[in-house]
């Protein structure tokens, strides 16, 4: 039995996709009241795709399923549709009949981010903690908002978005000014709490990360590399993420 982080490498992208949303189809058929951590970017678009797909024909029950997110824009409202609110209605919520109610983001707009941070990692608790996390990863190494520097005791809070992030994420945007600055995310050892974690990662711009994370001192210069303590993550990327590091995948 290999030892965690497991390493599974796929061709393309639409291999990464569906073998995720398998993954996580197997969770919901194992508990239907599973809590499920999501991430919002472009990786993880077609794993939603694929999941609505299988949620059509066989009405997959995700009436009891609660879902927590990794983080949101600092300015943006939820019916903005560059907002992480927005997206995951757009791209899973409202097509999987999840109840509004059982769906958590952080409040971008809360003028007291502080108490907004405490209040969802109650909220976490309360709900029994995350089963199974599906995270993406940053050109810099970063995990949710945990820029490189972030602690591994990090935890729900206000952050400022690298430049690279900046950068990164403009393609989102009308033009770079108006990319938001800061976001709330969860913490580093919010996402080290869940049972079970995958992560996602496909492109040739990901390569370096993924080097990092896996090859790389584990330390708050990658903050994906913290991953390699967590007993049960898996990476899951497509050949060109994983074409510094070949030999480390299946
Ligand atoms: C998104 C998030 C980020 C992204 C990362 C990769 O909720 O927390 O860490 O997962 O920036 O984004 P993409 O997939 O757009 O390359």
């Amino acid at each position: 039995m290999r030892r965690s982080p497991y390493k599974i490498c796929l061709k393309k992208q639409i291999d990464v996709a569906k073998f995720t949303s398998d993954i996580i189809t197997q969770q919901l058929s194992k508990n239907k009241n599973s809590v499920l951590g999501l991430a919002t970017g472009s990786t993880p678009e077609q794993t939603y795709r694929e999941l609505v797909k299988r949620h059509l024909p066989h009405q997959k029950d995700w009436s009891h399923v609660r879902t927590i997110n990794l983080d949101e824009y600092v300015g943006l409202d939820k019916n903005n549709p560059q907002s992480y609110h927005y997206y995951m209605h757009f791209h899973l919520f409202n097509h999987v009949g999840l109840p509004e109610c059982n769906t958590f983001l952080p409040d971008g707009t809360s003028s007291d981010p502080i108490s907004e941070g405490q209040a969802y990692e109650q909220r976490i608790i309360d709900l029994g903690g995350i089963d199974l996390w599906l995270i993406g990863i940053g050109s810099n190494g970063h995990i949710a908002f945990n820029e490189p520097g972030s602690s591994r005791d990090s935890r729900t809070r206000l952050v400022n978005l690298s430049d690279q992030t900046i950068i990164d994420n403009s393609r989102f945007f009308e033009k770079k000014t108006t990319v938001p600055t800061q976001a709330i995310t969860v913490g580093i050892a919010t996402i080290m709490e869940a049972k079970r974690i995958i992560l996602i990662a496909t492109g040739k711009k990901k390569s370096k990360a993924i080097y990092a994370a896996l090859k790389g001192p584990v330390g708050p210069d990658c903050p994906a590399s913290f991953l390699r303590e967590h007993p049960n993550c898996t990476f899951v990327v497509d050949e060109a993420a994983a074409i510094l590091c070949r030999n480390n995948f299946v």
